[in-house]
């Protein structure tokens, strides 16, 4: 006997679709979540979808001999602009195939800390601003991180500078891939029937998606023309073969992956970091736990790439947020095409699932699931994420950057730019917010950040 799945009661025709705030996807998904718990279905244009919000669902979904990632909602939209790069790719295309495995060498860490200097080179321009601004400046937390992931991004993805810290508007391919962004959440929610009236919505997106593409192409183009022998992920596109067939990588595969490098390596790096700055400002224990930490592995002096390893505290700092607040909210599986499980059944026979669902697990809920974190699972406690405890959860109940071969490819990246940021900020300033009433609140696009924070940065005594 199974138990049936709730479902919120939605409209003939239009399903569920005003359940979900296209401003606020996650928000909205999270809120159903508390009303009808860890499993409910919603009808949307596309289809059944599912929705998982506890950890002992997730562990199950989390077998890749059951399931695999499927592209769905915005994702979809995407692959007008990225069609089979990484991210956007269906997990049986070749390309996926041939690009994942060209590429996994150069994201691994040898090759992760021949970026070290790049990366050290962009965040000197971060700092540089803030402490010549003073501490009267009020610094837009996420904007300014955005700034600094995505010059980090394309300097190591396309060999490409932005210079976004000396530039007061935004350059033309990030504005592109920004309305791009928005407009593929858009267009995911939109009922079919609206489509014909959205022409003028339709030629932007083809203008914006076309500014990326010429841009990538164009570099590609230069980057053969041009050779040089210098180890970047470029070079690694352009000269790598998938170590298994031997193929190289096709030109439009390349330029497919460079703007997808951009797109998923530089919101939700900023967005951990925006996340984290907030907690160490609602926190002022945690910040001076982490900043002690800073003074006594790297004093003063320059920070080196060897110091990154020996920052236990801030490594659970930036583990504690990324569970309280996975910058990407949701990911999406299905039965894998091979499956011969027909019909499905999860939670050991509890649940019967509709032919040709979905499902979506929403990441920040899996996370916080009081069976594996305790009561204060939605609390900033950065000690629970320590090594002699992170190494004991449970499987699958920490997964901000996804699951198997699926997973996020740019972990190691996200990681170094993130720990270096972190403890050479720490290094130089004091923070305090703005507004010392803020209280979070959440700004949505394909990713997650904090909304209107703003905040100050002090240069600390014997810093100059
Ligand atoms: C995939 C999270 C940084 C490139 C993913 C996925 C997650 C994720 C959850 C799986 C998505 C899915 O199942 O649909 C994050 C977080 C980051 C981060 C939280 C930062 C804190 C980066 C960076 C890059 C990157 C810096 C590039 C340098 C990718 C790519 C994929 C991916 C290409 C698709 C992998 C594949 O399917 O083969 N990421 N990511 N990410 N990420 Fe990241």
């Amino acid at each position: 006997m199974t138990t049936p799945i709730p479902s919120p009661p939605g409209l003939p025709f239009l399903g569920n679709i005003f359940d979900v705030d296209p401003q606020n996807q996650s928000e909205s998904l999270d809120r159903l979540a508390d009303i009808y718990g860890p499993i409910f279905e919603l009808r949307l244009p596309s289809g059944n979808l599912v929705v998982v919000s506890d950890h002992e669902l997730y562990d199950e979904l989390c077998d890749e001999k059951r399931f695999t990632k499927v592209v769905v909602g915005a994702l979809v939209e995407l692959r007008s602009a990225i069609h089979d790069g990484l991210f956007t790719a269906h997990s049986s295309e070749h390309a996926w195939e041939v690009a994942h495995r060209t590429l996994v060498p150069s994201f691994g860490p040898l090759a992760i800390r021949d970026m070290f200097d790049e990366m050290h080179e962009i965040l000197t321009q971060l700092v540089l601003k803030w402490a010549r601004y003073g501490q009267d400046y009020r610094i837009d937390v996420a904007d300014d991180f955005t700034r600094l992931t995505l010059d980090s991004i394309a300097i190591c993805a396309m060999d490409t500078r932005f210079n976004s810290f000396y530039t007061e508007g935004v350059h033309p391919f990030v504005k592109a891939m920004q309305e791009v962004l928005v407009e593929a959440g858009r267009r995911s929610l939109r009922p079919s029937f609206f489509k014909p009236f959205m022409k003028s919505a339709d030629k932007k997106y083809g203008d914006d998606i076309e500014v990326l593409q010429s841009t990538a192409q164009k570099i590609v183009a230069d980057k053969r023309a041009n050779p040089t022998d210098k180890k970047s992920l470029v070079n690694a596109m352009l000269h790598g073969k998938d170590p298994k067939t031997g193929e190289s990588m096709t030109n439009e595969s390349i330029a497919d992956n460079m703007i997808t490098f951009l797109i998923a390596g530089h919101e939700t790096t900023s967005g951990l970091l925006s996340f984290l700055f907030f907690q160490f400002m609602a926190n002022p224990q945690s910040f001076q736990q982490a900043q002690r930490e800073v003074d006594q592995v790297i004093g003063s002096g320059p920070i080196k790439v060897e110091h990154l390893s020996k920052l236990p505290y801030i490594t659970a700092c930036l583990r504690e947020t990324l569970r309280l607040t996975p910058t990407i909210t949701r990911t999406a599986i299905g039965p894998r095409p091979d499956s011969k499980e027909d019909p499905i059944i999860l939670g050991g026979g509890k649940y019967l699932i509709k032919p040709g669902s979905t499902f979506t697990m929403l990441l920040a809920k899996v996370q916080q699931d009081p069976k594996v974190y305790g009561d204060d699972a939605n609390k900033f406690r950065p000690e629970r994420m320590l090594d002699e405890h992170f190494n004991k959860l449970p499987k699958n109940a920490w997964k901000p950057f996804g699951n198997g071969s699926r997973a996020c490819i740019g972990r190691g990246f996200a990681w170094q730019e993130a720990m270096l940021a972190t403890a050479m900020l720490l290094q130089y300033f004091d923070f305090r917010l703005d507004d010392p009433n803020y209280r979070l609140a959440i700004n949505q696009t394909l990713t997650v950040k904090p909304k209107d924070l703003f905040m100050h940065a002090t240069l600390r005594k014997g810093i100059d």
